[in-house]
């Protein structure tokens, strides 16, 4: 009998290559999703709203593992208070809903598995490595996160065995931030941001996908799991890298700090602050990155 995946917004970037790769390892897959969607061969379709706490119970009953990677896009609209709370309770809020599905009918699973992203970690402009022991930041991001993994502790609570993946940027092919990045590189008109020193931990999506099947498949790994490569990529090496694969040299300064402030407001945070990750507990499960190298891993998303 083939296990059953559940993944919560797994219609996303990361959920449909996610969903590709389980389904070629033999699992059957399972998507909540806030929208009517037709049924495929291995993949079925459930309706949830976390606003209102409905969901289609079903989904839950007959997964072996779920996957939580639902949440509204950090990155998409000003960081209004409406917006924050949004961002939050998309995240927060469909834990409990799951949790509540898991609690009521006693239904056990092999595996719990949520996203999380390494901007627990904050702004750390310095050299210092973060490791998953670090406490989160103080910052909006650093609570985003904080809040999400806490409602992931209600369900190890109901002796889940329980996986957090704190994610670096991901790459993809015309996905994801790079979506946005680009058409400007692609015209010879990007170029770094602010100071460009920020350090940017990135992962090929092929990776971070490897990385969740794995949490499915070994039963030791559990509890928060940074998923980056650990390198040296700041805004300058990541831009200049994109701008060599186009066949150039940045040419233009790098926008000022302050620009991205007034456009972005305090999402600007996104892209003027960084840290560095330790990839060290990933690579002690057996894990191994196919794409270590930024300028490989680029190309392969171009
Ligand atoms: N991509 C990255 O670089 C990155 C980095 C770090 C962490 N992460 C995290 O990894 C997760 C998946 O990322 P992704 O890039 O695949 O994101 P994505 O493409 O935006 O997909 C997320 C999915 O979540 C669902 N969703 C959005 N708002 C929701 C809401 N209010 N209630 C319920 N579901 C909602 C949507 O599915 P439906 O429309 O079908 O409902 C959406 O397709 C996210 O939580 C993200 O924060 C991503």
């Amino acid at each position: 009998m083939k296990k059953n995946v559940l993944i919560s917004g797994g219609s996303g970037f990361i959920g449909t290559h996610l969903t590709a790769l389980l389904l070629s390892k033999g699992y059957t897959v399972s998507i909540l999703s806030r929208s009517e969607k037709q049924n495929k061969a291995d993949v079925f379709y459930y309706k949830w709203d976390v606003a209102t706490q409905f969901i289609e119970e079903e989904a839950v009953l007959k997964a072996d593992y779920i996957i939580h990677l639902a949440g509204e896009n950090i990155g998409e609209k000003r960081w209004t208070a409406k917006r924050k709370a949004a961002i939050i309770d998309s995240r927060e809020k469909s834990s409990q809903l799951l949790y509540m599905v898991l609690k009521k009918h006693y239904k056990k699973l092999d595996a719990f598995i949520s996203a999380s992203a390494v901007g627990i970690y904050g702004a750390v402009n310095g050299e210092e490595i973060c490791t998953e022991n670090d406490a989160p930041a103080n910052d909006f991001l650093g609570y985003v996160c904080q809040k999400w993994e806490d409602s992931i502790d209600f369900i190890e609570n109901l002796n889940i065995r329980t996986v957090k993946i704190r994610t670096g940027l991901v790459l993809g092919k015309n996905e994801g931030f790079l979506k946005k990045l680009i058409p400007l590189f692609k015209y010879r008109l990007g170029s770094a941001i602010g100071s460009g020193k920020q350090y940017m931990p990135w992962i090929h999506v092929e990776d971070l996908c490897t990385i969740y099947l794995q949490a499915i498949q070994n039963a030791e790994m559990s509890g928060p799991y940074n998923a980056a490569v650990t390198d040296n990529t700041n805004n300058t090496i990541f831009s200049k890298t994109l701008a060599r694969i186009f066949g150039y040299s940045i040419w233009l300064p790098n926008v000022p700090a302050i620009v991205l402030k007034m456009v972005l407001g305090e999402m600007s945070i996104i892209v003027l602050t960084g840290r560095r990750v330790s990839s060290e507990k990933i690579l002690q499960t057996g894990f191994n990155f196919k794409f270590k190298n930024l300028e490989q891993a680029l190309k392969d998303c171009l």
